[in-house]
């Protein structure tokens, strides 16, 4: 396996469940449990201990995932058909899996990743940058992106994904997007951007979460 495949797979020594990582990743290949109790065995394990966290760069608790899939549905038309929310860069998918748990049927969290590391998106979710050509673009509304890095992505998604409406983004302060110049030229031109400040229950001290609506918001007939 190369070094990106085994990314959020490394165990405790001898392969022991001793790291909050190893019990995650345990309970999530538990076949007794249900799909929403494993989201809820999830939930309680990352809430419930001080071990470190590194299968995602946000801690991702209750009150965050229900917050994400709120916003991620704000301003949802219904009866649009099928809402994708693109998460780029989706990583080992555990935050989109519970976001998931969270958000209203028919909308859907899809990941996409550069290299196979994802851990528990259902493989129907998740996606290599190569096979982006499979989704259906008029579908895909919303772009997520958590801790993505390279600011300029935002907009190379953007130009794939012209129906997109609104564009949500959580990281740290200090890497805002709006610190690239282009992008944010190409973003302020493209939407207005706002600041989510009623999070700070939410997130951590240095993370924030952007969202950037669509100046003129595209609708659906079906
Ligand atoms: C800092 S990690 C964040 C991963 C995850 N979102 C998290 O919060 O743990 C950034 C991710 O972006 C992915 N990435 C880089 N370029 C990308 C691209 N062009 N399309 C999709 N994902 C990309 C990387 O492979 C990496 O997994």
């Amino acid at each position: 396996m190369s070094g990106s495949q085994t990314l959020y797979r490394k165990s405790g020594s001898q392969g022991e469940i001793q790291t909050l990582n190893d019990l995650v990743r345990h309970e999530f290949s538990n076949e007794l449990l249900s799909p929403e109790e494993k989201v809820d065995r999830l939930l309680s394990l990352i809430e419930n201990t001080d071990d470190r966290f590194t299968l995602c760069c946000v801690l991702p608790t209750r009150k965050l995932v229900m917050s994400l899939a709120g916003l991620m549905q704000q301003d949802c038309i219904e009866g649009s058909g099928q809402d994708i929310i693109l998460s780029i860069g989706s990583g080992s998918g555990i935050l989109e899996l519970l976001v998931q748990r969270f958000l209203k049927p028919p909308s859907v969290i899809v990941g996409v990743e550069t290299h196979p590391i994802n851990l528990f998106l259902p493989s129907e979710c998740c996606i290599l940058t190569q096979r982006l050509d499979i989704l259906d673009v008029a579908k895909v509304r919303t772009l997520f992106a958590c801790y993505l890095r390279r600011p300029g992505l935002v907009v190379d998604y953007l130009n794939l994904f012209p129906e997109v409406n609104k564009i949500i983004l959580i990281g740290p302060r200090t890497e805002s997007v709006f610190n690239d110049e282009s992008a944010s030229q190409v973003l302020l031109e493209w939407g207005t951007i706002s600041v989510a400040n009623d999070w700070d229950d939410v997130l951590a001290a240095w993370d924030q979460v952007l969202v950037v609506r669509r100046k003129l918001p595209k609708t659906w007939s079906s």
